[in-house]
């Protein structure tokens, strides 16, 4: 009796302990805050996929609820031989999305960019007919949507299939097979998961041409009863573009067509820019000191128009919440970001949430807080 008594009142204690003692509070979380709004992605390097960045690794799960794979499932790396497919780091990011409850997407089936040679050549190195790159083109959609059917939430079908002016692209692609490669890579992935959402990708949405040309461009194929779930807005800015108020017309112009729109691949770049050109991956420029300035820390006044810059976007991503399903950020820490090494090799960028420590940069208190206004 005496040590139920005892045991009532240690429990008692402990209660009113508890009580007394303020909670650990967890830390602020990006997927949280944005809950109601909008999917908050991140895009996985090697790192993350073979699990060697375990730092890297306990920010995504803490901050996001949406996966992109930043490079494992292009076509250079996934089949760099005709038939030759390495699916290991691809099937690695795609567990991990699915052990942590993510939105997983598939990034890209038909670009431009890092795809081999052979895709368009034959034996003597000659160019295939359309028939055969049609060919080609199928079994590669094929293969990797159907290896991932009913796991990969979404797919970047065609990537940057337009320039800014609205021309289209000159690829080997439309070259070889015609201006139809676009409808048919949409068709081959529906065919191969008639589940899985199908997305256009693009950088610089906000330009007029570009956008006239997306828009007629997912008009024809809806159309034709062609399956296109949502258009990716690459999100590669610098501190003074784009422009906010073409980017706003390019949101709601793309939502006036009935489909998803997602801010993809979005990151701020901080240094001095060679060029007009946002993402233009053959870009490349020679190294120069000049070019480089903040290699021992962001200056203070860099930073504020950096927190600003992503400010402004995310509050005009929250003003059109209801058009936009998911944001998602090109990496997760300063060391990752690809623009370290774009258009100019080597250098020290700033462009993401969180810094080369591990550590969320100020920002992103900035960018929960709005949440709550
Ligand atoms: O994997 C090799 C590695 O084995 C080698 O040691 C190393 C030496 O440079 O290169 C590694 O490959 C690099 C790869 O990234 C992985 O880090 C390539 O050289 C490099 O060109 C490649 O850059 C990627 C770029 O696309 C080209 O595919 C960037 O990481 C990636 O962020 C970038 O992403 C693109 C989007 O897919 C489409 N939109 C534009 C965006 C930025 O260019």
């Amino acid at each position: 009796m005496k040590s139920t008594k005892t045991s009532l009142l240690t429990l008692l204690g402990l209660l009113l302990l508890s009580c007394s003692t303020p909670q650990k509070e967890e830390a602020p979380s990006l997927k949280k805050a944005f809950q109601d709004k909008f999917l908050i992605g991140t895009a996985l390097n090697v790192g993350h996929n073979k699990g060697t960045d375990s730092l890297g690794i306990d920010i995504i799960k803490h901050h996001f609820n949406a996966i992109v794979a930043e490079n494992c499932m292009k076509s250079m790396h996934i089949q760099p031989v005709e038939g030759v497919f390495f699916f290991d780091e691809a099937d690695h990011f795609v567990q991990f999305g699915e052990d942590n409850n993510m939105h997983i997407t598939g990034h890209t089936l038909i670009w431009h960019s890092q795809v081999s040679d052979w895709f368009f050549t034959d034996d003597k190195g000659e160019d295939v007919s359309r028939e055969v790159m049609i060919e080609r083109m199928k079994n590669h959609i094929q293969a990797l949507v159907g290896r991932y059917k009913g796991r990969v939430h979404g797919w970047d079908v065609v990537n940057e299939a337009i320039l800014d002016d609205g021309s289209w692209r000159e690829t080997k692609f439309k070259e070889i097979v015609g201006d139809d490669y676009i409808k048919l890579a949409f068709q081959f992935a529906h065919e191969a998961d008639p589940d899985a959402e199908l997305y256009y990708n693009d950088y610089g949405m906000s330009n007029e041409g570009r956008r006239n040309t997306v828009i007629k461009m997912v008009k024809e194929l809806q159309a034709e009863g062609i399956r296109i779930d949502g258009i990716g807005m690459q999100g590669h800015m610098r501190l003074d573009v784009p422009d906010i108020n073409e980017f706003e017309k390019s949101i709601e112009a793309f939502a006036a067509l009935g489909v998803k729109v997602m801010i993809t691949e979005m990151d701020i770049t901080v240094l001095p820019f060679p060029t007009d050109e946002t993402a233009e991956v053959s870009l490349t420029a020679e190294y120069q000191e000049v070019m480089n300035p903040y290699t021992a820390g962001l200056p203070a006044d860099v930073e504020d128009a950096f927190n600003k810059q992503y400010i402004d976007f995310f509050s005009l991503f929250l003003k059109h919440s209801d058009k936009i399903s998911r944001v998602t950020l090109w990496g997760v820490t300063d060391i990752d970001t690809w623009r370290n090494d774009w258009p100019i090799k080597g250098r020290t960028d700033y462009s993401l949430l969180f810094d080369r420590n591990y550590q969320a940069k100020p920002v992103v208190q900035q960018l929960i807080d709005l949440t709550k206004k």
